[in-house]
């Protein structure tokens, strides 16, 4: 207590702290942009395809997840044409409530028939696809095991349900040992769901999915499978990894985009009734969000067909890749390992990489730059993937490119 005669003296004034002073910190983007070598967010003023210009320069699209060629596909434009032309633009609400239109049942049920699972259910991307699985099946005193280099998405839902009170392990990227040693720790009370890409979307590397499925038989876990960049590129007729290994019945749950290879927006997750239902009935994504649009479903509708009958568009797009990954391996350039769609550069400089890019930009190719946050610093890389679409020129054109420059860069 103070007596009366106490001086009392003030708080020193502290200025209480700015929310925003993180972001007028940040200025590494700036940064970059002053060098101009800046590799994000450039607009694309027109695209064929495999051809795509910027600022009215023709340049050889070697980056993109449009696998097969769709969403430049005739039949596919017009099937959103004509669903713009019946429902109009959007549902304007959840499916739960107004914005289930007849497309959205119908995809439905061709996914799950496509995918050999009992039922389906459609998210608005494929992002929120895992964000309503993950945290909506993994709940308190639960276990998430985690491959460490999954998608950033599957990071994120995972984290929310961590929030909820689940727990979240992770295990060594496609290390089965290390899965083992992870599942040995889980007390047995607990319920456990192995989630891992299918292609693992930054090195196109596919899952060890025999050994994560024996693992999971042993001790006892359910399984999901994020097969966005697998689907329409392996297993039969483009059914993905799961069909790959001949392995369907023991993948619970197989989940995926359309904003890849079925040239579209939207996610969706195939798997048991019972499993399904559940989602649907509890899964905050899909629930507080406005369904996907008539015309994303309709052009999903249409490159489904297009992907069922026409695998000679899977041929060719793995031709098309291997062609690309025998040149780079010719040059000398160091690839990390796959047999997908997708050829990752190592390039393990962050600087070098955005120098890379540029020039590469510059020469008229077109791909993505791999740094911070997307993957560790030493881990900095150049993705490329192909689509079937992609003529030899093309590829011609971008393994020439990328000799000179990693020559002139001392990369190879
Ligand atoms: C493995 C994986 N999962 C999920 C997503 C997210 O899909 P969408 O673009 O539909 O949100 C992506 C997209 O980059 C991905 O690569």
């Amino acid at each position: 207590m103070l007596s009366e005669n106490a001086e009392v003296k003030p708080h020193p004034v502290e200025q209480p702290k700015d929310l925003f002073k993180k972001c007028f910190d940040f200025t590494l983007a700036d940064e970059v942009k002053a060098q101009g070598i800046y590799p994000f967010f450039h607009p694309i003023d027109e695209t064929e395809g495999p051809v795509v210009s910027f600022g009215g320069r023709k340049l050889v699209m070697a980056g993109s997840n449009n696998y097969l060629g769709l969403t430049s596909d005739e039949r596919v434009k017009q099937a959103s044409i004509d669903a713009i032309r019946r429902y109009g633009t959007s549902c304007s609400g959840s499916r739960y409530m107004t914005g289930t239109v007849n497309l959205h049942v119908e995809l439905e049920e061709k996914l799950a028939d496509f995918f050999e699972k009992e039922r389906c259910l459609l998210f608005s991307t494929g992002y929120q696809t895992g964000q309503g699985i993950i945290p909506t099946l993994v709940q308190r005193g639960e276990y998430i095991v985690s491959d460490r280099d999954n998608h950033a998405s599957l990071v994120a839902a995972s984290i929310m349900a961590q929030g909820a009170g689940a727990n979240l392990v992770r295990y060594n990227h496609n290390n089965m040992a290390d899965l083992e040693r992870v599942l040995q720790k889980i007390p047995a009370s607990a319920g456990r769901m192995i989630v891992s890409d299918g292609v693992f979307s930054v090195s196109g590397e596919i899952v060890d999915l025999p050994g994560l499925v024996t693992l999971a038989k042993k001790y006892n876990a359910r399984i999901v499978i994020d097969d966005a960049h697998a689907v329409g590129v392996i297993g039969r007729n483009g059914r993905g990894t799961p069909s790959e290994f001949d392995l369907v019945d023991d993948v619970d749950l197989i989940m995926g985009t359309f904003s890849k290879t079925f040239g579209s927006l939207g996610g969706y997750v195939v798997g048991d009734r019972s499993v399904i239902n559940y989602i649907k009935h509890n899964a905050s994504s899909l629930i507080f969000s406005a369904s996907p649009t008539p015309a994303s479903v309709a052009a999903v509708l249409a490159s489904l067909e297009i992907i069922r009958n026409e695998p000679e568009l899977m041929t060719r797009l793995i031709a098309n890749t291997d062609y690309v990954r025998k040149g780079l391996l010719k040059e000398g350039f160091d690839l990390m390992p796959s047999r997908t769609a997708i050829v990752t550069v190592l390039i393990s400089d962050q600087m070098k990489t955005l120098v890379f890019w540029k020039k590469l930009f510059e020469a008229g190719v077109y791909v993505n730059a791999f740094i911070r946050p997307g993957v560790m610093p030493g881990h900095e890389a150049l993705r490329t993937s192909f689509m079937a679409s992609h003529e030899k020129e093309h590829l011609d054109k971008v393994i020439a490119e990328f000799a000179t420059i990693g020559r002139e860069l001392g990369v190879i």
